[in-house]
């Protein structure tokens, strides 16, 4: 596995300079200190994206013509179209494979990572990138103190081959449409194509009801960890790590409170890169990673926009210690 985060840092004090808010504000109720922006002109999604697979490719010492798909979670895609997986391949070398984009906001790695799972699973791929990655500085409107103080952008990636021994053993996804006005971007997709107005009216920024979003967010990631606690026959004994969506400190606590789980169990970034959409899991796993053993028990679950949802039970295939992660 493999993180990235750009090196500008914007702090609380930094932002409180910008709107009406306040490092107290921010860390007590988020327990977000700062956040990574990525600030080069021209730079999208997909650059952060390639430097995470560049780097997990030499890491594992895998050659691009070795990758046999590629999968980009992203809610914030350099273009339309092509997808940012396109990009990244084209900008790693690697060559002529199978590379989509997948959408489903805060829980799309864990989507992503549900995909690859069948693939491997049916023999039909065996060397798979899982790429969650997010310019949420993109489409955030830094005059509103409501969401700009919550975003940053990050990229990590995971290689899945096949394994006897260790591996994704269980996984869950879920939607609900019907939460798209408590959580969306009002403009810019087919339905409120771009136009003057829409520019004017700053109707391409997310648009969030922190509130109605936070009472979701706790009840369904809850409800992920417990359905697959229950399904594999775990208790908060049986789990090693849980990593968990990072998009306030407050849902990650209720969240553990409510599973029964150890504060120290639980992997918590959200310090340092605030809420980073498709990369928050993997940039937990990155910072974590000194810390995982082989055959380790980890429960991941996420919850975002659509609403969407989503979890994975699985076995940590390596030994961390002394290697390249971030901590
Ligand atoms: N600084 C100071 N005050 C603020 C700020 C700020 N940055 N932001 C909001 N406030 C104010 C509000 O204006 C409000 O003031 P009022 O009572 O005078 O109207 C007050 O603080 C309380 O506002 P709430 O929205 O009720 O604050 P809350 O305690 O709920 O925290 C937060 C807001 C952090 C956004 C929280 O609701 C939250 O984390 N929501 C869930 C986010 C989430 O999980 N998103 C899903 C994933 S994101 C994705 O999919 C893209």
């Amino acid at each position: 596995m493999y993180g990235y985060v750009p090196p500008d840092v914007l702090t609380n004090a930094e932002l409180a300079r910008m709107v009406d808010t306040s490092d107290e504000w921010i860390v007590e109720r988020t327990g977000i200190k700062e956040r990574h922006i990525l600030t080069g002109k021209g730079l999208g999604t997909s650059h952060m994206g390639a430097e995470a697979v560049r780097g997990l490719l030499a890491k594992t010492a895998t050659a691009p013509g070795e990758v046999d798909l590629l999968i980009c979670a992203t809610t914030t895609p350099d273009f339309v179209f092509p997808s940012t997986a396109n990009l990244i391949c084209d900008m790693c070398g690697i060559r002529n494979i199978g590379s989509f984009d997948v959408q489903a906001a805060c829980s799309g790695f864990l989507y992503a990572l549900t995909i690859a799972a069948q693939f491997i699973a049916t023999g039909a791929r065996r060397k798979i990138v899982v790429v969650g990655a997010d310019k949420m500085s993109s489409i955030i409107d830094y005059t509103d103190r409501a969401t700009c103080v919550l975003f940053g952008d990050g990229a990590g990636a995971v290689l899945l081959e096949p394994s006897r021994e260790y591996g994704i053993i269980d996984t869950l996804i879920g939607s609900d449409g019907a939460g798209m006005p408590h959580l969306h971007q009002k403009a810019g997709g087919s339905r409120m194509p771009p136009t003057a107005e829409t520019v004017a009216q700053r109707l391409h920024y997310v648009h969030q009801e922190g509130a109605s979003v936070y009472k979701f967010a706790v009840a369904r990631m809850a409800d992920v960890a417990t359905t697959l606690m229950q399904r594999n026959r775990l208790t908060g004994n049986d789990i090693d790590w849980v990593v968990p969506h990072q998009a306030n400190r407050r849902i990650i606590e209720a969240t553990a409170d409510r599973i029964k789980l150890r504060a120290e169990r639980v992997m918590i970034n959200i310090d340092k890169y605030g809420n980073t959409t498709n990369a928050t899991i993997p940039l937990c796993l990155w910072d974590y990673e000194a810390k995982l053993k082989a055959g380790d028990r980890l429960l991941l679950a996420a919850f975002g926009g659509g609403f969407t949802w989503a979890g994975a039970y699985l076995t940590w295939a390596y030994d961390g210690a002394g290697s390249a992660g971030n901590e």
